[in-house]
């Protein structure tokens, strides 16, 4: 018993290292994607539920880009460390939608990053259209830092 004790106590120093080594991903904040699109994410709740805005570097449309709003929520904000998530962007200026599906990850050089598909929605003016309605793709989001100016 009395050698047990230092190992125990080696054991629960380890683990509680680990513990705070192991950073959170948290969605809130503002994040460029390899497009170079911009949103920011507002306060994600207790619920795992958040809004925010879009600013799209690419269109399908001539239309002139404006913000968007978006709405999403992820799983268990205050359990999980790297969370899955999902949100939707309701583009002001065009007639589409675009859903946006992934996870956020902490690298090992402790950077968040956001790993997403989505499915961008376009108007089709009728039936026999809907076949090529609708566009999939992949975006890795990066968190922008140190930005005090609002980049819209
Ligand atoms: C439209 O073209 O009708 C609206 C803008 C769509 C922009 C798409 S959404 C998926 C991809 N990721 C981006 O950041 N922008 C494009």
């Amino acid at each position: 018993m009395v050698q047990a004790t230092p190992f125990l106590l080696v054991l629960f120093l380890a683990l509680g290292a680990h513990g705070l080594s192991v950073k959170k991903c948290s969605l809130t904040g503002r994040w460029v994607n390899d497009l170079g699109s911009n949103m920011t994410i507002m306060t994600v709740n207790a619920n795992g539920d958040f809004a925010g805005v879009y600013y799209t570097a690419v269109s399908d449309t001539t239309k002139k880009i404006k913000l968007s709003p978006l709405l999403g929520s992820q799983h268990q904000p205050n359990l999980l460390k790297q969370p899955t998530f999902g949100f939707t962007v309701h583009w002001t200026f065009s007639d589409s939608i675009t859903v946006f599906t992934g996870q956020c990850f902490v690298d090992e050089d402790g950077k968040e990053v956001l790993k997403t598909m989505w499915l961008l929605r376009s108007h089709a003016d009728k039936r026999r259209d809907d076949w090529n309605a609708t566009l999939v793709g992949y975006n890795e989001f990066k968190r922008l830092e140190k930005h005090t100016e609002p980049w819209w």
